[in-house]
């Protein structure tokens, strides 16, 4: 991440923002050729400028020194598109639903990548009533662990965090949820359609039950 805004983040904002380097130094009261200095490295704007020069671009001085300018054009975004950020250090997790900045202890969090289910994070689902109830067959211990498990519809996401130490495992309302997700801490995020999960016989995540006899079969045998 930057730690300070830089030259060619100044020039890319400038020209999207379809201004002059003469335009942008008239705004900030300073000349075209310091814009021009900045934007070929060979001087940073002072601190003070930090604000009008985020100002002009229309943005926030954090997006500023990202050189990453969020765009939200639908406010009403659906939550089947969600981003989860996990901060490394602490293991914050921040949900949003549309583009976002997002910093945690002085970290640039980037949106985390779903991939599908495998066969070290495989996932159980099964109908309780008018729940799900979602089990993950994956250790717990403090250095690798699912962190917490999401349940997603087009309206709402229920979230459900977990501990080292706990079960891997939530229950969620059933209601429109189209996407479960969840975070191992060392191989990030999963997610799986629900529906998919309990009635594709083929993927063979609906074995809860064959699963029961295997593992009394394996109880039997090794005790
Ligand atoms: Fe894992």
């Amino acid at each position: 991440m930057n730690l300070y805004v830089t030259g060619a983040i100044i020039r890319n904002l400038r020209e999207k923002s379809k201004m002059t380097q003469l335009e942008l130094a008239e705004k900030l009261g300073v000349s075209d050729k310091t814009v021009s200095k900045w934007e070929t490295a060979k001087g940073y704007p002072d601190i003070t400028l930090l604000e009008p020069i985020a100002k002009a671009f229309g943005i926030s001085v954090t997006e500023l020194i990202s050189g990453n300018a969020v765009r939200n054009a639908n406010v009403s975004a659906n939550m089947l598109r969600s981003s989860f950020y996990v901060c490394p250090v602490c293991g914050n997790v921040v949900h949003s639903m549309g583009e976002a900045t997002i910093q945690c202890h002085g970290i640039l969090l980037s949106p985390l990548e779903a991939e599908t289910t495998d066969e070290h994070h495989m996932i159980f689902i099964e109908r309780v009533e008018d729940e799900y109830y979602v089990r993950i067959d994956h250790s717990m211990t403090k250095e690798h662990y699912i962190s917490f498990i999401a349940a997603a519809s087009s309206d709402s996401m229920q979230l459900v965090k977990l501990y080292p130490e706990g079960n891997a495992e939530a229950r969620f309302k059933i209601r429109g949820v189209r996407r479960i997700f969840f975070y191992c801490n060392r191989d990030g995020l999963f997610m799986i359609d629900p529906v998919k999960g309990i009635d594709d016989k083929e993927s063979a995540y609906d074995d809860s039950r064959e699963r029961r006899e295997l593992e009394k079969v394996a109880e039997k045998l090794f005790g």
